[in-house]
């Protein structure tokens, strides 16, 4: 099932392409293949290589394991994940599986069950206070909000921002319950205000992950809780076909050179590694950043992508306390007059997962994340108790013994957390964004149309872009994926 899916999907690809081709290869099977980055896309591509017969590959990553954004980290005695924590659709019967879930269970990676919608409390400046009918009536908004949207892309309507879908369809969420509640449904997954966000791509992105009818897995989201780290999942894929002199790690690329001939990255330190071809799965944000160097820059079109795409920042905030003094649900809601300030809140002592640690995490995103990563630790975990003084007015909340937030946005390595796909940003712009120039290619979460932002967008990305590079370097020449050299307006604006 899983192979006819991404096959087709691969297929698909190649027919797309666009008739501009990449200097011959005639090195053939000793073409070596330099993969910038070692997440999900990475190892996934030099998995497609190998299974390809091609082993002439050498992973370069800058930190000193396997991962990237599968970021675990110990925290008062447990591992808990900083990054990616769900499996976000799973499988229904034979249908398409998501192979991040696939490979949860070859591995025998710990998951639980969580759910978002079923086991909540809500909370305003008050205290607690039940407005489960505010947030159920935020959920069917949102539901509507991805058939309208569907709506639009049969009619060749031109996409607008979610919060105009969301007004035409008659949600206009006012007080802060109403706010709370849409934070929830949108926020919490895209990082970014539905202002902010494509009306019609986030609908794609909510339907192929979790919509059955349109391809979706399934409607669940696993969380893991396996003490070796979410991340065991691809180290453990690694294991299985990486030997030791097809990694690099604790190597940092500085200047990545491309012609028609190769690719040349400088590290750091100096040295220089040459390949036939590279991959590039570094973050939207580093491309966005000046971290790397394009010898020569990019092209026109690829910066403009690379500019227009959003990459939105979402940060969870562990707390750990002598013991549990709060809600017994999963998840917590708190609706505050200003939009955004520590509205989720998730118990990791419950019994589904690390009953008595007395561990609980708040998440925040998009501006909020960015000033939060101005503030010291000291003022973000005042503000932080504030609120839950708030949402608990009759106790006295007592100092947490433990407290840590990953600044993600700040992090070199990252500049962000995942992407997000801005209403200005046109699926030509998105081509661009993937397509490759000369030798060098581009993977990642942030190339995935379907799936951008998810584990298994980066997981696919790294299948369907390392196949196209084995084709080229297996077959007499390399067919260019698609790019446009200028996105066009329909109609232009006039005054
Ligand atoms: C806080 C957070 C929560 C998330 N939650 C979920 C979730 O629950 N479910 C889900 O499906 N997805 C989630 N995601 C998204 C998911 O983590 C990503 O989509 C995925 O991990 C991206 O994989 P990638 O291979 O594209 O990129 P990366 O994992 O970023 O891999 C790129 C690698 O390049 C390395 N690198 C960067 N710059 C350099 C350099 N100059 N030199 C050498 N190496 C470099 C990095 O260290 C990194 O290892 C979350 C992400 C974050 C940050
Ligand atoms: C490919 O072959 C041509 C002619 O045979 C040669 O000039 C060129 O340098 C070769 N290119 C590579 C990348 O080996
Ligand atoms: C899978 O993990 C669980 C606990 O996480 C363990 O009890 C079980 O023995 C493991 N199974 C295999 C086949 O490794
Ligand atoms: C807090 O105490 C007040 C006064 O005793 C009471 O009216 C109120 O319901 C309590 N609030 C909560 C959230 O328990
Ligand atoms: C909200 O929806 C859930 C089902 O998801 C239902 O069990 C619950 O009764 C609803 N609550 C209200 C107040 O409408
Ligand atoms: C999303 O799924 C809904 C329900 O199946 C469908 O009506 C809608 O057209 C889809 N939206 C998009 C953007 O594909
Ligand atoms: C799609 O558009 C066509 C006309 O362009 C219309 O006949 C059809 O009903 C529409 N389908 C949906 C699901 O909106």
């Amino acid at each position: 099932m899983m192979l006819a899916f991404v096959l087709t999907a691969s297929l698909a690809l190649i027919a797309s392409v666009s008739g501009s081709v990449v200097p011959r290869n005639n090195r053939s099977s000793s073409s070596r293949v330099l993969i910038l980055g070692g997440g999900i896309a990475g190892v996934i591509a030099a998995r497609t290589l190998h299974e390809n017969g091609i082993d002439n590959f050498l992973i370069i990553e800058a930190r000193d394991e396997l991962g990237g954004r599968m970021k675990s980290h110990t925290f008062a005695g447990y591992t808990i994940e900083l990054g990616a924590n769900w499996i976000q659709g799973t499988q229904t019967g034979t249908g398409p599986a998501n192979p991040i879930f696939e490979l949860a269970l070859k591995h025998n990676v710990t998951t639980e069950s969580n759910n978002f919608v079923g086991s909540l409390t809500t909370f305003d400046v008050t205290g607690e206070v039940d407005y489960l009918d505010v947030f159920n009536d935020s959920v069917d908004a949102y539901t509507a909000l991805t058939v309208t949207a569907g709506a639009r892309v049969n009619g060749s309507l031109v996409d607008l921002t979610s919060k105009t879908g969301y007004a035409l369809n008659g949600a206009r969420p006012r007080d802060a319950h109403e706010m709370a509640s849409e934070y929830y449904q949108f926020d919490w997954e895209y990082a970014q205000k539905p202002d902010q966000t494509s009306w019609i791509a986030s609908s794609w992105a909510n339907n192929f992950t979790y919509n059955v009818d349109q391809g979706g897995f399934s409607e669940d989201d696993f969380f893991a809780i396996d003490q070796r780290g979410f991340k065991a999942l691809i180290q453990l894929e690694a294991q299985e076909f990486l030997k030791s002199e097809q990694v690099l790690l604790s190597s940092t690329v500085k200047t990545i050179s491309y012609s028609g001939g190769g690719v040349q990255v400088t590290m750091t330190g100096g040295e220089t590694i040459e390949g036939d071809y590279a991959l590039c799965t570094f973050s939207l944000g580093v491309l966005q950043d000046d971290d790397v160097t394009f010898k020569p820059s990019l092209p026109a079109y690829k910066m403009e992508a690379i500019q227009s795409m959003t990459m939105a920042t979402y940060t969870k905030i562990f707390l750990k306390f002598p013991e549990k003094f709060w809600f017994d649900t999963e998840f917590a809601l708190y609706a505050d007059p200003t939009r955004g300030t520590y509205p989720v809140w998730q118990s990791l002592d419950h019994p589904d997962f690390f009953p008595g640690s007395g561990l609980i995490f708040a998440t925040v995103t998009g501006d909020w994340s960015l000033r939060i990563e101005a503030l010291s630790d000291d003022q973000v975990q005042g503000e932080v108790l504030e609120v839950l003084q708030k949402m608990y007015p009759n106790i006295t909340i007592p100092e947490p013994t433990d407290f840590l937030f990953p600044r993600w946005n700040s992090d070199p390595l990252y500049r962000g957390s995942y992407s997000n796909w801005p209403p200005s940003f046109f699926s030509q712009h998105h081509d661009n964004l993937r397509s490759n120039v000369d030798r060098l290619y581009f993977a990642g979460e942030a190339t995935s149309q379907k799936y951008f932002g998810f584990l298994h967008g980066a997981y696919f990305e790294g299948l369907i872009v390392a196949t196209i590079m084995a084709e080229c370097i297996k077959s007499d020449g390399c067919v260019a994926l698609q790019h446009v050299e200028e996105v066009r307006n329909a109609f232009p604006y006039e005054i």
